[in-house]
């Protein structure tokens, strides 16, 4: 086995440190959960109709043979006014009563308790067109959704709060074991108790008034179940209200974050680099005397052991890091290894995209009922697999999951491809670190022979022998057709990669990948002057939402300038010029030291041109197919190489 390449600094260092606390059970009112780590409420858009499909039960399956404590099923509309999506669960439906019995009866045999979260998105609410008329506490626009509602009439609240009362009388109906009012976020419970969103002038005007009464619908019509509400730890009207709530619930839970605008919404599923264990040093004003779940970056079950032996929390919310890992908390106790959440957050990117929940580093998230674990293979394989970025270390990894014998090739010196150019910025430095670590069990396998420095040709693959080839060569950047002269122009690859950069830089960013803003950003804190040309409507157009409102976030407190709407088109005399996207009549012109280039990227395919003349077989995965992202090759890789297990053919499953 040769010497690892690469010096990523791990993430997770492996501690002998045993978890005391996190496996002690906890009573929450009149229940008892067996361990105190928690899936938090999530949206899956495995629904359909607004009731859960068979996938979604299988999802939850997952976790609780996984030995997770406490299930909070997601956001579940307390009415039609309420749904946040199209795809977000009815709880006021009569046959949500089947749904709840379907997955109580998947979760209970494995000793995991199940809550349900009751849910209204108040002005808060993603629509098209006919959009549904937005109610909320008072009529005050909302300026993230744009969404504009109108004051709910009195009567229309206290029939609000008849339906909190009427889901837990389904919930209680259908064997769950507790309930959850969301106030967390922005939602109706929040534009009732944030003076900032309520102006009424009736009784509802009272700050907690709305929450109380709601969660008093909820204790009679539910009274043996657990009750608890969810609350913003970074909301001062959070802080003030929930003295006045403790007397009312058996439980409080934290989360951080405000769906209404556009810095606070990135706290809902905050990426890295917000700081790992954001929520502990935020729960001190809510500790009350009622159990405390507190979630949000917590992604180590050391660090939440730690956060309950400290008394910050008495149960950790570990929701990301259930969606990588179902398995986790067994594995955790055990001493065994685990997939670590990498913050990449295509998670929370596919409920945006309103398409079924998946996992960037697992493909087998939200793909339970047809993606099945791998199983050792009757006969043993030789695979040989080309690059070691993301897509060929998953193909490897299924590989020898498989019980295969794997060759893995890579023309640089390290493993991670791409994400190791990334992991030199501030955003992708932890991401690029629990990737690695995620893969570095690879390299004690016996069955595995890493090859670094080796510029594979099609002789060279086939020498080896292999049963199957997969390639996963990977990209390489767009060099434009633009006349680029009288400055020197680099690829934001380059810079990233460790060319040494001038004193002012030009970053023109097409802004359809990560590549320009890390760039800018690892200029930036290097102390170069920076300006970041970007050729769309938006910074980082392509990324998910949140990373996205960070990184403009970030770049604007950090001084660079950022020109918007500007393509490149032409370099000469030390000028750099620019055209408006939307006018392109009208030219910007940029004066600096260097040019850097990140206007995309190309296939690295050559291989495969290769392979096909000679008519060998070959599988293809990831960005040498056409550049995309993590999930895309992650997911790729394994299929690839689990191909080789269920004996399909590759184009069966690939890009399935
Ligand atoms: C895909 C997805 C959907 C979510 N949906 C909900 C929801 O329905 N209700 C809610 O209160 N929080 C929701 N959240 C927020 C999570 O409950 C949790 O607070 C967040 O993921 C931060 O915790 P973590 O750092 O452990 O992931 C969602 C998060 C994700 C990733
Ligand atoms: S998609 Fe990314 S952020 Fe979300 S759980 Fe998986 S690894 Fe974590």
């Amino acid at each position: 086995m040769q010497q690892l390449g690469y010096i990523a600094q791990q993430a997770y260092t492996i501690t002998e440190m045993t978890l005391e606390h996190l496996f002690q059970p906890l009573g929450i009112g009149p229940t008892t959960i067996q361990c105190r780590v928690v899936s938090t409420s999530h949206q899956t858009t495995l629904v359909e109709n607004h009731l859960p499909t068979e996938e979604f039960v299988a999802y939850q399956e997952a976790r609780a043979r996984g030995g997770v404590g406490l299930i909070i099923l997601e956001a579940v509309a307390v009415a039609r006014s309420g749904l946040l999506t199209a795809h977000t669960l009815g709880g006021y439906l009569d046959d949500m009563v089947d749904g709840y019995r379907r997955i109580v009866a998947a979760v209970r045999p494995h000793g995991t308790r199940t809550f349900v979260q009751l849910f209204h998105g108040g002005r808060e609410m993603i629509a098209s067109a006919p959009r549904p008329v937005v109610m909320s506490s008072s009529a005050i626009p909302s300026p993230r959704y744009h969404t504009e509602p109108r004051a709910l009439r009195t009567r229309e609240v206290e029939e609000l709060i008849s339906g909190y009362g009427r889901c837990a009388r389904v919930a209680a109906d259908a064997g769950l074991d507790g309930i959850e009012i969301t106030a967390a976020h922005g939602y109706l419970g929040q534009q009732f108790f944030d003076p900032s969103m309520n102006s009424r002038t009736d009784r509802y005007r009272e700050e907690a008034r709305f929450l109380v009464e709601a969660l008093g619908a909820v204790r009679e019509a539910a009274p043996k179940l657990a009750l608890g509400v969810r609350l913003s730890a970074d909301s001062v009207a959070a802080q003030r209200v929930a003295p006045e709530l403790v007397d009312h619930v058996d439980y409080v839970h934290l989360a951080i974050g405000d769906s209404s605008t556009f810095d606070g919404c990135t706290g809902i599923v905050p990426p890295p680099p917000s700081p790992r264990n954001l929520i502990a040093g935020l729960t001190r004003p809510f500790q009350l005397g009622r159990p405390l779940i507190a979630t949000s970056r917590v992604i180590d079950p050391h660090d939440a052991d730690r956060m309950i032996g400290t008394r910050q929390a008495d149960a950790v919310g570990m929701n990301r890091a259930l969606i990588t890992d179902p398995d986790m908390p067994r594995k955790a106790r055990d001493g065994r290894r685990f997939l670590r959440c990498i913050g990449c957050n295509a998670c929370i990117a596919h409920y945006h995209a309103q398409t079924p929940i998946r996992c960037a580093q697992n493909p087998r998230t939200g793909r339970e009922l047809t993606l099945p674990r791998p199983a050792p293979a009757r006969d043993r394989l030789r695979l040989v697999v080309v690059g070691a970025g993301p897509a060929g270390l998953a193909a490897a990894a299924e590989g020898v999951a498989g019980g295969h014998e794997v060759i893995l090739l890579e023309r640089s010196h390290r493993v991670g491809g791409q994400v190791c150019l990334a992991a030199n910025a501030p955003a992708h430095a932890e991401l690029a670190a629990s990737l690695l670590d995620n893969y570095a069990w690879l390299w004690d396998e016996p069955a595995v022979e890493l090859r670094l420095n080796i510029d594979a040709d099609a002789q060279l693959v086939e020498d080896l022998k292999p049963d199957r080839i997969v390639l996963a060569t990977g990209a390489a950047p767009f060099s434009p057709p633009h006349r680029l002269e009288g400055i020197p122009t680099v690829s934001a690859w380059d810079l990233l990669a460790g060319t040494k950069p001038a004193k002012s830089v030009i970053v023109a960013d097409w802004g359809g990948d990560w590549a320009g803003l890390d760039c800018a950003e690892m200029l930036n804190v290097a102390g170069v002057t920076v300006s970041l040309a970007v050729g769309a409507v938006t910074p980082g157009e392509t990324l998910h939402q949140y990373q996205r409102n960070q990184y403009i976030g970030r770049l604007s407190r950090s001084g660079v300038t950022i020109e918007h709407y500007a393509a490149l088109y032409e370099a000469r005399d030390g000028e750099v010029r620019f055209r408006n996207i939307f006018a392109p009549e009208l030219e910007t012109t940029l004066r600096a030291d260097m040019l850097a280039i990140a206007l995309g990227r190309v296939p690295v395919d050559q291989l495969a041109t290769e392979f096909a003349a000679r008519r060998t077989r070959f599988v293809e995965a990831g960005d040498c197919r056409s550049p995309r992202g993590l999930e895309e090759a992650i997911l790729e890789g394994t299929l690839a190489a689990s191909q080789m297990v269920t004996g399909q053919t590759p184009a069966a499953t690939i890009g399935a």
